[in-house]
């Protein structure tokens, strides 16, 4: 691997082989989305324990303060909006010079895997993809569901994951499911992601999520909403943290999170 793309991976990927990055780049086609309408404050306070943030340039340039910053993945596929038909028919929307001038460590961008667009979207990975491997900058796969929820069981995130691998995706993200989550991560011969979707119930079912799924062989997460739709995200994302980097049970991740929440609920009063 030539020495730029190995860089650039070693700064979104720690040494221990595991990485944290927050997704913040939901507005693309979301909008306003709860708890991201003003995305400077979501982003400031988590910012200090994510590996990297996974974002649009719009978002990059007016929210995020370039002295004080984590390596970036430049969201650039879009669009398309949630009061659109078809949310699988996205263009690449940032050229790999923009990439190179905001300083990007990677770029990302989604593909429909048996949407009416798969086709298409999955042609734009492999444009992305040549033109990153140009410049030395990792392309990672969204393997995206749309609205289609129910997508997300082993059968098809395996077919997904593994088609993103073929076509050159330095990293791949996909959901984690309940069954056969290991047989997704074997079938993909390149790094694995784990995105959260929608928010759960309770803060203990995301690590347990993210525990069974770096057990399985992810390398780690692309998480959004389960940290900063949280009340206490600061506290959410530490103990997300302890599971990735420092071998926390989802117990101890539980039992951080509640005394983060405790000293929160202190400081604020
Ligand atoms: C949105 C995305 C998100 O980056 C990804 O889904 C992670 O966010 P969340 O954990 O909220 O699902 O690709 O299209």
């Amino acid at each position: 691997m030539e020495w730029g793309m190995a860089n650039r991976l070693a700064q979104l990927i720690a040494a221990d082989g595991r990485c944290l990055f927050l997704a913040v780049d939901h507005g693309y086609f979301q909008g306003p989305t709860h708890k991201l309408e003003e995305p400077r404050k979501t982003i400031e306070p988590l910012l200090p324990y994510a590996d990297a943030i996974f974002v649009t340039r719009g978002v990059l340039r007016s929210s995020v303060d370039p002295r004080r910053t984590r390596p970036i993945i430049l969201r650039v596929s879009g669009g398309v909006s949630m009061a659109g038909k078809d949310l699988s028919h996205e263009g690449i929307t940032t050229s790999m010079e923009e990439a190179l001038r905001l300083n990007a460590s990677a770029v990302g961008l989604s593909v429909f895997v048996g949407s009416e667009h798969e086709r298409e979207s999955l042609l734009n990975l492999s444009r992305l993809v040549d033109e990153g491997e140009k410049y030395g900058i990792p392309v990672m796969a969204v393997t995206a569901v749309g609205r289609e929820l129910e997508k997300r069981e082993a059968r098809f995130l395996a077919l997904a994951c593994r088609i993103a691998a073929e076509l050159g995706a330095r990293v791949v993200k996909t959901y984690w499911c309940a069954e056969g989550f290991e047989k997704v991560v074997q079938g993909c011969p390149v790094p694995v992601v784990m995105a959260g979707g929608p928010q759960v119930d309770t803060e203990r079912q995301v690590f347990d999520f993210v525990y069974d799924g770096l057990q399985k062989g992810a390398i780690g997460v692309n998480l959004g909403r389960n940290i900063w739709q949280d009340d206490f995200p600061v506290a959410m994302i530490r103990a997300l943290r302890a599971i990735i980097h420092d071998k926390a049970t989802p117990q101890q991740a539980e039992e951080l999170y509640y005394s983060l929440k405790k000293d929160e609920i202190q400081r604020i009063g």
